[in-house]
């Protein structure tokens, strides 16, 4: 089953928001921002700017018709700055112009008057100062107290995570056209048009009705337009209407990468305690997540963090405490993972440390602690259907890690400055949305009389599939052709009410419910055929590759002939169809539930080959048995695991971003800012399918695929660590990525 979206990109015929054929008299709108990390705004003089000769409206905060607040769980966020700058990025004005130059030309003739402050960039300091998103979260199990002298070993220390840019190939951007009767229409690069249509009402004042949201698809999220796109929308908007011109906003790259939030660094503590047996018995730990100037999801990222901070490992006393910090940053957002890549990497690296202690291979103490069946989560839920060992194990086997480790060690006797290295990385992610009123999702299918369709659901196509295996769906349900399914636009029109699609969620939730829509317009086209065939029993009727069959054999009745059959009959062959899926909760206040349909699991091993003179390294191979549950479509789950988990390896070795003391990002273009290429991806890739059939919350027991294969990533990190030991057996290295060459060095040789 080919991607037919795949097949537009490679011709370039695919169509993104800088795409559109705009009409006669479009103009182009540029965000002019903060210079400055933190101040306040004495004045912003756009009079020369607007005499210029092309320049149709320059608009600021006291043009805003509505709310100046865009936060979305936290009403902390203006859209464009009024009195205050926290972040370097920060929007100021909003210039509109006949062409973009013309538009970025004028923003340098506004003046912006900033008496500075003094801007705080870490997270530590930060809740130094009492600067908290909100009060800190806690998720417990059993008691941590009274078992530290129960420990054999006990291993502390500090972990450091960085961020990470998106880089999704289209930026952020949306047209704006004015429609009759005061309302606009946004064409959105956005993975949530719902949240584009509510910020652009508060900001517009108006009700959401008038606020149509269209999307496409996206060159890429990954995570940046969840929140994120609808600042943009907003402000198209609000300049289509106030000049009743349709608008464009498209971020120049650099801008994008200046302005928007990206993964949050975070800085941690961890204490970890073991048996004489290595089993984990204790682990307490700290997260200072580094938020930015506003909340954004970070309280939700938070969340997250707390519920992977165990990864795939049972303990039975846990004390995680996690801390959003305010900084002068942009703010920080969702990015692949959600905040559980880095709780996972830190207890990855309590056991590395314990293990370097023992003089032992982490991968005994990862072993050993393993999740069983049954077994409890901090919060509440058990682990059922539990594929850590049996991923664990059929990666050792299949793979032959004790052939693996032995080729290193020969490799490494024999090899002076070249080190290879190897680790395990077992994954446990829950699939759902942790917030259970967003798990909900809603599918309009139409048959046309000529007996094509049209699906179209909440969910947005944004690479990684999520089209195609809906297409599949629907044309399982009636048994028909491919070809003859068309997924339409994502429209708020449509569907209203969605959910952003994200928490690798979008097949499972708006699968479901074009499933069921599907499967009302199924249930009426088997009464008109058994009307127009002259049976008894519906029930007895199927359809089977386009034929009618009654008890199991094939009918004259083919599928055109149904459709043009029941539309005479006056039968609808339109459905609109609701799905949430059933069973999950979670009570923030105890921090206790069974907030995920499903958990997905896996293992990967990775090794690597360390240049130890030049610090530079390469990813020999990466190999992983990950739990699919029944896929629907094994290219595209195998695409979306060895994209995710390039991402991931970009994240945790040569993706770095720096901010100087001002507050200023020093890595804002692609000569600074590194990722991984096809030179740097693995010489070997191999993805096993481990068969787990039985999820009946995944559509057609497909497991969710977008975001898990992410933090297999993080095993990179420790095969690289690995090598670096074998070359300097002596050294205990801190934890801090990413892994540049450059910090590969200096931990070598400090
Ligand atoms: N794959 C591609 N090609 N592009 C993307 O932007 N986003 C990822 C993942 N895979 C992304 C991607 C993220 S962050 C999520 S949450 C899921 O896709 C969302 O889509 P799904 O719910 O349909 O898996
Ligand atoms: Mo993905 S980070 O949930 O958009």
């Amino acid at each position: 089953m080919k991607n037919y979206d795949l097949v537009r990109h490679v011709k370039g015929e695919s169509k993104f928001v800088d795409d559109i054929l705009t009409p006669e008299g479009c103009l182009h709108a540029y965000v002019l921002y903060s210079q400055i990390a933190h101040g306040d705004i004495k004045s912003v003089n756009i009079d020369d700017a607007l005499q210029m000769e092309g320049v149709e409206g320059i608009f600021t905060a006291k043009d805003i018709p509505g709310e100046n607040q865009i936060g979305g769980i936290i009403q902390d966020e203006e859209l464009l700055a009024s009195c205050k700058v926290d972040f370097i990025g920060q929007p100021i004005a909003i210039v509109v112009a006949k062409t973009v130059a013309l538009a970025k030309e004028a923003s340098k003739k506004i003046i912006v008057d900033i008496e500075e402050l003094t801007p705080v960039i870490d997270p530590r300091v930060a809740f130094e100062k009492g600067e908290l998103i909100m009060s800190p979260r806690v998720f417990s199990l059993g008691d941590v107290e009274a078992n530290w002298n129960k420990c054999a070993l006990i291993v502390e220390g500090t972990v450091e995570s960085g961020g990470q840019e998106h880089l999704y190939l289209e930026t952020q951007g949306a047209f704006a056209c004015p429609v009759e009767g005061g309302g606009v229409k946004i064409v959105s690069s956005t993975q949530s048009p719902t949240t584009v249509q509510k910020t652009a009402a508060k900001v517009l004042g108006l009700k959401m009705h008038l606020i149509e949201v269209d999307v496409l698809r996206l060159g890429g999220g990954f995570g940046g337009k969840e929140d994120q796109a609808s600042q943009w929308a907003a402000m198209a908007a609000m300049a289509a209407l106030k000049l009743n011109k349709p608008v464009k906003l498209i971020l120049p790259r650099q801008d994008d990468l200046r302005m928007t939030g990206k993964r949050h660094p975070y800085s941690s503590d961890y204490k970890m305690g073991l048996n004489k047996e290595g089993k984990i018995v204790n682990y307490e730990v700290t997260f200072y997540q580094n938020a930015g100037a506003s909340a954004d999801l970070s309280p939700a990222i938070l969340d997250r963090t707390l519920f992977h901070c165990t990864n795939s490992y049972f303990v039975p006393n846990v004390k995680a405490t996690a801390c959003s910090c305010k900084t002068n940053l942009p703010p920080n957002t969702a990015f692949r993972g959600f905040g559980g890549p880095q709780g996972m990497f830190v207890i990855e690296a309590a056991i590395y440390k314990a293990a370097e202690k023992l003089g032992i291979d982490p991968c005994f103490i990862q072993e050993k602690n393993l999740l069983a069946e049954g077994d409890e989560f901090s919060y509440g839920q058990k682990a059922e259907q539990c594929m850590a060992t049996a991923s664990w194990e059929s990666a050792i086997s299949k793979f032959n890690l004790p052939h693996l480790k032995k080729e290193i060690d020969e490799f490494n006797a024999a090899s002076k400055i070249v080190k290879k290295g190897i680790a395990l990385m077992p994954i446990c992610f829950g699939i759902s949305f942790t917030t259970t009123f967003l798990n909900q999702a809603s599918a309009l299918v139409h048959v046309y009389s000529d007996g094509s369709v049209g699906v179209s659901t909440g969910a947005i196509e944004m690479g990684q599939g999520v089209n195609m295996k809906i297409r599949q769906v629907v044309a399982s349900v009636f048994s028909i052709k491919i070809d003859r399914i068309k997924n339409e636009t994502t429209n708020t029109t449509r569907n209203a009410n969605t959910s952003a699609t994200a928490a690798s969620s979008g097949a499972d939730l708006n699968g479901k419910a074009a499933q069921l829509a599907c499967n009302n317009i199924l249930n009426r086209l088997k009464d008109a055929a058994a009307k127009y065939l002259s049976l008894e029993n519906s029930d007895l009727i199927e359809i089977k590759d386009e034929v009618i069959y009654y008890e199991n054999k094939p009918t004259r009745l083919l599928w055109n002939e149904l459709i043009s059959s029941a539309y005479m009959q006056r039968v609808s062959l339109s459905s609109h169809a609701y799905y949430a899926p059933p069973g999950i909760y979670f009570d923030k206040d105890k921090a206790k539930g069974k907030p995920f349909a499903y958990h997905v699991y896996g293992t990967a091993i990775i090794q690597v080959a360390v240049d130890c003179l030049k610090g530079v390294y390469e990813i020999e191979s990466v190999k992983i048995v990950h739990d699919f549950g029944k896929s629907i479509n094994k290219a595209i789950d195998r695409s979306q695991t060895e994209g995710a988990v390039m991402q991931g390896i970009g994240w945790m070795t040569m993706e770095e971003l720096k901010y100087n003391e001002n507050g200023r990002l020093l890595t804002d273009a692609l000569s600074t800012y590194k990722v991984p290429d096809i030179y740097f991806a693995p010489k070997e890739f191999e993805v096993e399918f481990l068969d787990n059939p039985n999820d009946s919350l995944a559509v057609f027991n497909s497991k969710a695929i977008g975001e898990p294969p992410f933090m297999y990533g993080i095993g990179a990190y420790f095969a690289i660590m690995n090598a670096m030991k074998s070359y300097k057996p002596e050294k205990n290295f801190e934890i801090i990525s990413p892994m540049t060459p450059e910090r590969l060095l200096l931990s070598l040789y400090n």
